[in-house]
């Protein structure tokens, strides 16, 4: 098994510098959830999978149960390829339903990246697992073209994007599709208010301390000091946009030293700075940015309550 990397040091180092610089630089100010992702961040990540709040994981493998012999029949890829794979807990279950000649896991995190590929190639001994560190924001062109793919882009991850940025990667991502390859696309739905911020604001503080290693992060590698504890973790629901919006919020005004780019910051207490949206969906809005971008949507799958889906959409 062999790791293709393409966010070298210097170019995960760049990338880091140019978002950090943009986004406390902005009024208000923002960082992207790509950085909440090195190992103790997917580690988080992986706890918040099994929280009781946290629905979207147990619907999505509910759903996966129930339907992937189904999808694998209607995909016939031998090439399965997953955008944000971290862990690739839930892939399993395509696995045993496609088993492809091929798996392409494709994550920003190196760490959980390889041990993932470890763990697949030691279960699936005849499976060639071709792990890519890349950002599939940037990186989609140069994604291996090996036999007929289905790409699965899992966990409501596609909700991270904004519309404008989601516009961009589906047109890309069906841009480097040929005919008969398809897209396997989980999205959590629109639904009450109350469950889906309790799902970003857990009681026992595990989205809190995700949410905050963004900061970790950027201490560490730029030579920063800010105080994670200085911030709370704030989770709100923008009905206008139908998305989950998190922020850290500064518990005091406090001046932030980023030293690695000479940056001093200034925040006013009580200010907020987003970290994440996840947006929630509808049959008919997914249905049109999927159209839109040129896909044809083969198959909506659903759990019994209607609170996740899975589209299977071809080109
Ligand atoms: C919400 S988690 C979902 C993980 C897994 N697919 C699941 O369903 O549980 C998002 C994953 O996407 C990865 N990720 C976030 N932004 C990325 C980007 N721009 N390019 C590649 N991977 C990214 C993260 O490292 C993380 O593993």
């Amino acid at each position: 098994m062999q790791l293709t990397n393409h966010l070298d040091h210097d170019y995960l180092r760049q990338a880091l510098e140019h978002d950090v610089r943009t986004g406390l630089a902005s009024t208000p100010k923002w960082l992207p959830p790509k950085w909440f992702y090195d190992a103790a961040g997917s580690d988080l990540f992986s706890q918040i999978t099994r929280l009781p709040e946290y629905y979207p994981t147990r619907r999505e493998l509910a759903i996966l149960r129930e339907r992937a012999a189904d999808v694998a029949a209607r995909c016939g890829a031998d090439n399965l390829v997953e955008l944000g794979s971290g862990t690739s807990e839930k892939t399993v279950l395509l696995l045993d339903a496609l088993a492809p000649r091929t798996y392409t896991p494709v994550d920003v995190d190196a760490v959980t990246l390889g041990e993932a590929a470890e763990r697949l190639t030691a279960r699936y001994p005849g499976l060639v697992v071709e792990p890519v560190c890349a950002d599939f924001e940037q990186h989609l062109a140069l994604l291996p073209r090996t036999g007929r793919r289905m790409v699965a882009f899992l966990g409501g991850t596609i909700g991270n994007l904004a519309p404008a940025a989601r516009e961009v990667f589906l047109k890309e991502l069906r841009s480097t599709l040929r005919p008969g390859e398809t897209l396997l696309l989980g999205a959590d739905l629109v639904k009450d208010t109350g469950r889906l911020v309790a799902a970003y604001d857990d009681a026992a503080g595990v989205t809190a301390a995700f949410n905050r290693n963004v900061l970790r992060v950027i201490d560490r590698e730029l030579d920063a000091d800010f105080d994670p504890d200085a911030f709370d973790h704030v989770a709100i629901y923008d009905e206008r946009h139908d998305w989950i919006e998190m922020r850290l919020r500064a518990t005091r005004a406090m001046d932030v030293r980023v030293r690695a780019l000479g940056l001093a910051v200034s925040f006013a207490a009580g200010e907020e700075m987003r970290t994440e949206i996840s947006a929630k969906f509808t049959r008919e809005g997914l249905t049109a940015e999927l159209v839109a971008a040129g896909f044809t949507v083969d198959r909506w799958y659903t759990d019994p309550a209607g609170d996740f889906s899975l589209v299977l959409a071809r080109v």
